[in-house]
């Protein structure tokens, strides 16, 4: 027989007590009182902790203090235990519905006082916004109920319990129970009550809940009222002061929609919300409404009749101090930082974020897909026997957390897509929940992307296709099966609209190729874009054994089972450092298009529905990144979905520098999320005079070379260069090897190139066990002529055949030296490459090299597959600003298509670099870090990168793509690097 406890642990119903049916967030004007703040709190190992609350009045004097909200492993520095972090494993036995006996309990108690003025509410109630993961409510002694539903909220009539005056609640909170098995989301495990906690006085005659369903058509407006009161609460009146109306109901039989003209719309784009207020005489709620008609016509997903194009990022709730505690200054600049870089949807995943994000998505504007908090993904390890989706035993379980999503956040514009949560396999409760949303809402459609042949979902979704596999999505007529459908069920999924709930898994560096997925977009109106995993890194700030800072991931706080970085994958870092992954989607989804043609320029809006009047367009030209002109381009205002073509101003052209025209398109005024001039949309057009490079002087009188030699402002000691400039430098050495990105170390099965990929293994392996981390040179010849030395060399790892032959020619050309490397490798080499470079080393002297100034692309790092926000021109950074902290140390900094770099001390150019292209014209990229490669390789996070007292110059002829293969696919074949030979030739002066 389980004991009463662990019946109630494993107990799989949602709970007891908590009031059905939920019912709408709402700003009410009735009073309440937030219990916020420190309450008593004490720690059990177990569940089963030996004081009963219903004994009233015991001493918990022993007992800590704790804020509410928070998480307990995020606070009293460990006394508490700490975060778990896994991604589909369960951290603990799989044994549904049973959870271990090691349970961490956390039992909060504090004083409450109801105000004496509550006497007249007709109930009390007391709601809790979000507990991790079951818990029990007791009020002055008395059990009130109990709820699991971590990121939902739950109400309790607490009436007959509270008395005016001091009260005690008390809450018993499990870290683990039954509802553990069906929140298995890719996160920490954060228990503890992490939302608001309210007590609530609900006056007679007040209004239960509201919902105002609003809908846009043919520029009328149109709200139908759902009002949840009682008979007497009427007469219940809507005003929406703005356009005049004041609507009143005597009685429920009365209420009926209202048609509005003149109303704006809503839109991601035009925020346009309107104040209602819907009172009886003894409450009024608050609320801002905005019209839109959300529709599904055939394969086509419209917002007021009009397509939509998600440019979305997956949102998790998580900050590196508070965990999942809601900090809405965070959030709303959070939100504003989204708009900045042209995101203009949100996946909630994986459960209902904070009620006021939603608030605030209405009011910034986005597309918001709100998803349940829902997921069985450890039932994979089990190959999904006895998943809670498909067991009739959960279904009120997961018809309970549907209806407390929906029901609560049904009135926000923001919402168009109901998610019914994510990765719990697939199932008749699934099948349920959605039949539930459909009878609920026919306003909005439901997604579930674990719906693969589309049987109870109105959009088709996937995680992490492939290009290939999207294109495939989107053309018509494709006879290639869908995954896990069979032929009919592909061409149904083929009649909805695509989205991609996930892609571009954002690890570390990368994603590459976020531009081709959209140009599908703009090829196949079915596909409906996606949204990037994820926005930010979940790293938790914590401190090293010496008390350096840094954020943690799974692993660092001792976890028996964890997922190592696998929570780092956002476009943001923990500390909200915008990744250059994030640049780059900015510009690839830019809602302004360009197409230069000649003397003319045509200009399209890619946007749902604004105008472009909002904004200004504006050029300037520049002579090797020095500007010598500037203006406005006149552009007319342009429709959402037209363009137009304008000519290009006048174009000065260089005759001996790089001549481009960069235009920009800017906010024209400050809007709640940038300022006026904020850039959204830029396009270069290069009018260079192609010049021809330099060739290669012919040499024969070579002789042996040895001891010193000074070939300009070079030195060498038996061949190998020792200064430049006089400043110490050693090198230069190949280098193939790059610190593996998470990418690199990806196994995921999509290979792109089979040729260069092996299903299952990463690149990086095959990387290590080619030792190309840890090459060996062979010096085979040094020879000088007067003004040049010739050296050969043959660079191969240990216990390898495979070998690289590397010719470098220092030469004197008129007043410069000049470097050539040639880069041959031997056959047989059979993977793809992290790079073909050479490598400089600076040792720190009395100047150290500690930044960069060069004309090429900028300012942020670029990689042959993600290329898209780099823009010519002229830039400099400090030695630090040109890496990236990704949370493990991996390969960042590299510059793509360098024309020419200085080398500073103090902001001192002290060496001068010109890259001359090759035969093909290609140009080389650089890198300038404080570590190599391999150091940068060993280190798992960035405090254990060791000192450094060395800058490295890296020059690379070609680097290899990103792509996103630490969870999708792998770099796109044009931008894998294969073994080839290369040319580096680089001019080189002392600077002034
Ligand atoms: C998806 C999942 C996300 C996250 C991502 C990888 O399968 O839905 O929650 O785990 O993969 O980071």
């Amino acid at each position: 027989m389980p004991s009463e406890l662990s019946a109630y642990v494993s107990d799989i119903t949602p709970g007891r007590g908590a009031l059905r049916p939920a019912r709408s967030w709402l700003h009410s004007d009735a009073p309440s009182y937030s219990l916020n703040g420190q309450w008593r709190f004490r720690l059990s190992p177990t569940a089963a902790v030996a004081e009963d609350f219903a004994a009233e009045g015991f001493d918990d004097g022993g007992w800590d203090s704790i804020p509410v909200p928070s998480h307990w492993v995020l606070q009293g520095d460990g006394a508490y235990g700490r975060p778990i972090y896994t991604n589909v494993q369960f951290p603990f036995p799989i044994d549904p519905p049973h959870v271990p006996d090691e349970n961490p309990t956390g039992d909060y108690r504090r004083h409450f006082d109801v105000p004496a003025d509550w006497s007249g509410a007709e109930r009390v109630v007391l709601r809790f916004d979000g507990v991790e993961s079951l818990f029990k409510l007791w009020v002055n002694g008395d059990e009130i109920g109990s709820a699991s539903g971590s990121r939902l909220a739950h109400e309790f009539d607490v009436t007959s319990s509270v008395r005016p005056g001091d009260n005690v609640v008390a809450v018993r909170v499990h870290q683990w129970s039954a509802a553990s098995y069906v929140e298995d989301q890719d996160q920490w495990w954060l228990p503890g009550i992490f939302r608001d906690v309210t007590l609530i006085a609900r006056p007679a005659g007040g209004i239960e809940d509201v919902w105002l369903r609003t809908g846009f058509e043919n520029g009328r407006g149109r709200v139908e009222t759902e009002v949840t009161a009682d008979a007497a609460a009427f007469p219940i009146t809507l005003r929406l002061p703005e356009l005049g109306i004041e609507q009143v109901w005597a009685t429920a039989a009365d209420v009926a929609p209202l048609d509005i003209d003149g109303v704006e719309p809503w839109s991601a784009e035009q925020p346009r919300l309107y104040d209602v207020t819907v009172s009886t005489s003894a409450e009024s709620i608050a609320m801002r409404i905005g019209f839109r008609t959300v529709e599904i016509r055939s394969d086509r997903f419209l917002v007021n009749g009009r397509r939509v194009v998600f440019h979305g990022m997956n949102r998790h709730e998580t900050h590196p101090e508070r965990g999942r505690v809601f900090d809405e200054e965070h959030a709303r600049e959070d939100l504003a930082r989204m708009k900045r870089f042209n995101v203009n949807a949100i996946r909630t995943s994986h459960y209902p974020p904070h009620p006021r994000l939603l608030d605030l998505a209405d009011e910034l504007g986005f597309w918001v897909v709100l998803e349940c908090d829902l997921e069985t993904h450890g039932f994979t390890t089990v190959d999904w026997a006895g998943n809670p989706s498909d067991d009739p035993a959960w279904r009120t379980a997961y018809l309970d957390r549907i209806q407390r999503t929906v029901e609560r956040d049904k009135n926000h514009p923001s919402v168009v897509i109901w998610s019914l949560g994510n990765e719990a396999g697939t199932g008749s409760n699934l099948a349920a929940m959605s039949a539930w949303v459909h009878a609920r809402d026919t306003g909005r459609p439901v997604h579930y992307e674990g719906d693969h042949t589309g049987e109870y979902t109105d959009v088709y979704s996937r995680m992490y296709a492939s290009v290939v596999e999207t294109e495939q999505i989107g053309t018509d007529g494709s006879r290639s099966p869908l995954l896990n459908c069979t032929p009919a069920q592909g061409a149904r999924q083929r009649t909805k609209p695509f989205l991609l709930c996930e892609y571009a898994h954002a690890m570390g560096n990368g994603p590459g190729a976020l531009d081709q997925y959209e140009a599908l977009v703009h090829e196949h109106p079915r596909l409906h874009g996606g949204f990037v995993w994820e926005w930010r890194d979940h790293g938790i700030l914590t401190t090293a054994p010496d008390g350096t800072p840094y954020y943690a991931y799974g692993g660092d706080f001792g976890e028996v089972v964890h997922d190592g970085n696998f929570v780092m994958d956002g476009v943001l870092l923990s500390n909200d450092v915008p990744t250059p992954g994030l640049h780059e989607f900015k510009a690839v989804v830019q809602p302004v298009g360009f197409t230069f043609d000649g003397d003319d320029v045509a200009i399209a809006n890619l946007r749902h529905s604004a105008d472009t009047s909002d904004l200004r367009f504006r050029w300037r030209v520049e002579h090797d990144g020095t500007p010598v002109d500037s203006g406005d381009l006149g552009v007319p205002v342009v429709a959402a979905g037209e363009s137009v073509r304008v000519p290009l101003p006048r174009i000065p052209v260089s005759r001996n520098s790089e001549t481009w025209l960069t235009v920009e398109v800017v906010l024209a005024a400050d809007t709640a999320w940038a300022r006026e001039g904020h850039v959204i949309a830029t396009a270069q057009l290069d009018r260079s005079t192609r010049r021809p490079a330099p060739g290669v002087r012919p040499r024969t009188d070579w002789r042996r070379s040895v001891g010193t030699l000074d070939l300009g402002i070079a030195e060498f000691v038996d061949g190998s260069l020792v200064r430049l400039a006089g400043r110490a430098v050693a090198g230069p050495r190949l280098e193939l090897f790059r610190a593996p990105t998470d990418n690199d170390e990806g196994t995921s099965g999509e290979v792109e190139d089979s040729d260069a990929g092996i299903a299952g293994v990463s690149h990086a392996e095959l990387w290590r066990r080619d030792g190309l981390d840890r090459l060996t040179t062979r010096r085979v010849s040094v020879e000088r002529t007067a003004d040049a030395l010739h050296m050969l060399a043959r660079v191969s790892p240990a216990n390898s055949a495979l070998s690289v032959m590397v010719e470098s020619v220092w030469s004197v050309e008129g007043d410069e030296l000049e470097l050539r490397v040639e880069i041959e490798p031997s056959s047989g080499w059979q993977t793809v490459w992290p790079r073909i470079g050479i490598r400089f080393d600076l040792p720190d002297g009395t100047a150290p090299i500690d930044g960069a100034e060069w004309f090429g692309l900028g300012p942020h790092e670029s990689y042959p597959d993600s290329l898209r926000a780099a823009r010519t021109g002229r830039f400099s950074a400090t030695i630090r600003d040109l890496s990236v902290d990704y949370a493990r140390p991996q390969e960042t900094g590299h510059r793509s298509q360098l024309r020419r770099l200085a080398l500073t001390s103090g902001n001192t150019p002290a060496l001068r670099f010109a890259a001359i292209p090759d035969a093909q014209g290609r140009r080389p990229g650089f890198t300038l870090s404080r570590h190599t490669p391999q150091q940068i390789a060993r280190a798992g996070h960035p405090f254990e990168l060791p000192d450094s007292s060395t800058s490295y110059l890296l020059v690379d002829a070609a680097q290899h793509g990103l792509g996103s293969r630490a969870c999708g696919p792998d770099v796109w074949p044009e931008f894998a690097l294969r073994p080839q030979s290369r040319t580096i030739r680089l001019r080189i002066a002392a600077a002034g």
